[in-house]
C-alpha cells in the first residue's frame, strides 16, 4: 500500500493528490493513507501536505528508499525474491544466499552502495553510493550447458535495451561482458551459472551500471565513465531499474522460447563492429588476430595471421 502510495506521487509529481483520491484508488480509508504517508516522511521522503488540497512530492527523487525500489521491481516481478541494502558488501555474493534458501523462479538484491563490489576475474568493481544500479538477478534459464556463454549476450542487449528506451542513450557492447559510452566502460556484466553436467539450473548475473557518477577513483579516471558524464544529464534511476528488469524478462523470454539465432542479430546491432585488429588475454594465453564477430554459440572468432580461425568462449579484450 505505502508503495502504490509512492508510486502515484512520483507519477504526478507536480500535483497535489488529495487523500479522499488516493484512498478510493487505493481501495483503503484516508486514515490509513495519512499513516503510510508519516512512514514515507519518517523514512526520509519530503512531502508536502496542504489541507484541501492534498500531498505532493516536494522534490524530484531517485533515492533508493526501500520502498521504492521495491515498489518498481514489484510491478515487474510480483512473485521475486527481493533484497534490497542501502549498503552491502556485494549483492552477488549476497544473491548466492538467497539463491540457496529460496526457490523463486526469479530473485534480485539490489543495493544503493557496494563496499566490496566485484568485477570479472577477481577484479573489484567501483560501485559508489547513490550513483549507479548495482544489482545481481537470480533466474533459471531452461538451456543446456553449451550455451551458457550466451547468457552474459543476452544480458547485455537487456541492458542496451533499457538504456537505449529509458534515456535515448546507445551504448555498445564490447564482448563479452562490457557496455561502453563514448569508448569507456559505462556497464559491467558478471555472470555465475550454477549447472548440473548437462542442464543449466539457475545463474546469478550482476549488473553495475553507472548512471549519475560523476567522478571515478583516479585509477578508473581513463576508463570508466557514466550515462550522467557522458551527457551532462541526471538520470531516474528508479525508472532505469524497472526498464532494466522488465528488458531482462522479455529479452530472457524471448530467448528461451526462440533461441539464440533471434538474439545474435539484436546483440550485433550494439556490439562494436567486427574487423579490428584485437588482443585477447585468456587464463591460459594471449591471442592476437582480427575481430570476426560472434557464431550462432556466441563464442568470439579471431582470425590469426595464419588465416586460422580461433573460438574462444570467455576473454579480456585489451584493444
Ligand atoms: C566486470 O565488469 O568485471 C563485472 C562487474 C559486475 C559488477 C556488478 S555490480 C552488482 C554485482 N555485485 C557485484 O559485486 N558485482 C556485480
Amino acid at each position: 500500500m505505502r508503495t502504490s502510495i509512492l508510486q502515484l506521487l512520483r507519477e504526478n509529481q507536480n500535483e497535489f493528490l488529495s487523500g479522499e483520491w488516493l484512498s478510493s484508488q487505493l481501495g483503503c480509508s484516508r486514515t490509513a493513507v495519512w499513516k503510510h504517508i508519516q512512514t514515507l516522511l519518517d523514512r526520509g521522503y519530503e512531502i508536502e501536505a496542504v489541507r484541501n488540497k492534498g500531498y505532493r512530492l516536494k522534490v524530484f527523487s531517485d533515492a533508493f528508499i526501500e520502498d521504492a525500489v521495491i515498489g518498481q521491481i514489484r510491478a515487474v516481478w510480483p512473485d521475486a525474491a527481493v533484497e534490497f541494502y542501502s549498503s552491502a558488501s556485494s549483492t552477488q555474493t549476497l544473491a548466492h544466499r538467497l539463491l540457496e534458501t529460496n526457490t523463486a523462479e526469479r530473485g534480485i538484491v539490489i543495493a544503493d552502495e557496494q563496499t566490496n563490489g566485484k568485477g570479472r576475474l577477481g577484479r573489484s568493481f567501483s560501485s559508489q553510493k547513490g550513483e549507479g544500479i548495482w544489482v545481481s538477478i537470480v533466474m533459471r534459464p531452461n538451456i543446456p550447458v553449451h550455451q551458457m556463454p550466451q547468457l552474459t549476450l543476452v544480458t547485455a542487449t537487456a541492458v542496451c535495451k533499457a538504456v537505449r528506451e529509458q534515456t535515448g542513450i546507445e551504448l555498445t557492447i564490447k564482448w563479452p561482458n562490457d557496455l561502453l559510452l563514448n569508448g569507456k566502460k559505462c556497464c559491467g556484466i558478471l555472470t555465475e551459472v550454477q549447472s548440473d553436467p548437462d542442464q543449466v539450473k539457475s545463474m546469478i548475473v550482476g549488473i553495475g551500471l553507472n548512471v549519475n557518477n560523476n567522478d571515478f577513483p583516479e585509477w578508473l579516471f581513463d576508463k570508466a565513465t557514466s550515462l550522467s558524464m557522458e551527457t551532462g544529464e541526471r538520470f531516474d534511476r528508479l525508472q532505469l531499474l524497472a526498464a532494466l528488469i522488465y528488458s531482462m524478462e522479455t529479452m530472457f523470454s524471448l530467448y528461451e522460447e526462440k533461441g539464440f539465432s533471434v538474439i545474435k542479430p539484436i546483440w550485433e546491432a550494439s556490439a562494436e563492429s567486427p574487423g579490428a585488429n584485437i588482443r585477447a588475454r585468456t587464463r591460459e594465453r594471449v591471442y592476437e588476430g582480427i575481430n570476426r564477430g560472434i557464431d550462432d554459440d556466441g563464442v568470439l572468432l579471431i582470425e590469426k595471421e595464419n588465416g586460422e580461425i580461433e573460438r574462444l568462449l570467455s576473454a579480456d579484450i585489451e584493444k
